[in-house]
C-alpha cells in the first residue's frame, strides 16, 4: 500500500515517501481505520482508507482512494468507494465528507457522477499552495 501511495504523482505534489506513507498507514492501523486494499495478482492496485468519526453529525472521512494508473478507468474507484460507503453506514455514520485537491478535475466530476455535493474550497489547508475542494455525500433517511 506504501509502495501505491508514494508511486501516486497526485500524493508526489504533498510530498508523500515510501517511508512517510508507511508511517500513515501504521498510524491508520493502530487508530483502527478503515483500510480497504483491492489486490491484483499479489500487488495492492488500488485503496481506500476511512476514518469514522461521530463529528459532523456523524460523517466518516474518506482520507484517500488511489487506484494505480495502469488500473484506473475499469471501475475500481467506484467499487472502492461503494465498499467504503456501505462500511460507514454499517457503522452507523450518516454522511461520507472528503477533501480533493481542487486542480483535480478528473476525481472530482468521479465523486460528483457518485452522488457528492461540493460545499466549498479551503485554500492551503492541507498543505500550503494547494487548495482543497470539500465533498459531502449525506444518506440520512
Ligand atoms: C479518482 C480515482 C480514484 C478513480 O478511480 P478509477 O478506478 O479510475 O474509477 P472508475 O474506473 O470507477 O471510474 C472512472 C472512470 O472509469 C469509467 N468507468 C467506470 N467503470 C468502468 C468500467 N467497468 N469499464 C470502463 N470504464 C469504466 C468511468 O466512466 C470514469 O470515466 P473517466 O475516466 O472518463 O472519468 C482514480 O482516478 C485515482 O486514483 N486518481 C488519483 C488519485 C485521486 O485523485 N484520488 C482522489 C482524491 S483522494
Amino acid at each position: 500500500m506504501a509502495t501505491l501511495m508514494a508511486a501516486s504523482p497526485l500524493l508526489r505534489r504533498y510530498r508523500v515517501t515510501p517511508r512517510g506513507a508507511k508511517a500513515s498507514l501504521t498510524e491508520a492501523l493502530r487508530e483502527r481505520d478503515l483500510v480497504l486494499a483491492a489486490v491484483d495478482r499479489g500487488a495492492v492496485v488500488g485503496l481506500a482508507w476511512l476514518i469514522m468519526t461521530r463529528a459532523l453529525d456523524r460523517a466518516a472521512y474518506l482520507r484517500l482512494l488511489l487506484v494505480s494508473e495502469e488500473h484506473q478507468s475499469q471501475g475500481l474507484g467506484a467499487v472502492l468507494l461503494a465498499r467504503a460507503e456501505r462500511d460507514a453506514r454499517v457503522s452507523g455514520c450518516r454522511h461520507l465528507v472528503l477533501l480533493v485537491t481542487k486542480t483535480n478535475r478528473r476525481a472530482r466530476s468521479f465523486y460528483e457522477r457518485h452522488g457528492y455535493t461540493h460545499v466549498g474550497d479551503l485554500p492551503g489547508f492541507v498543505r500550503a499552495g494547494i487548495a482543497e475542494s470539500l465533498y459531502l455525500k449525506t444518506w440520512r433517511a
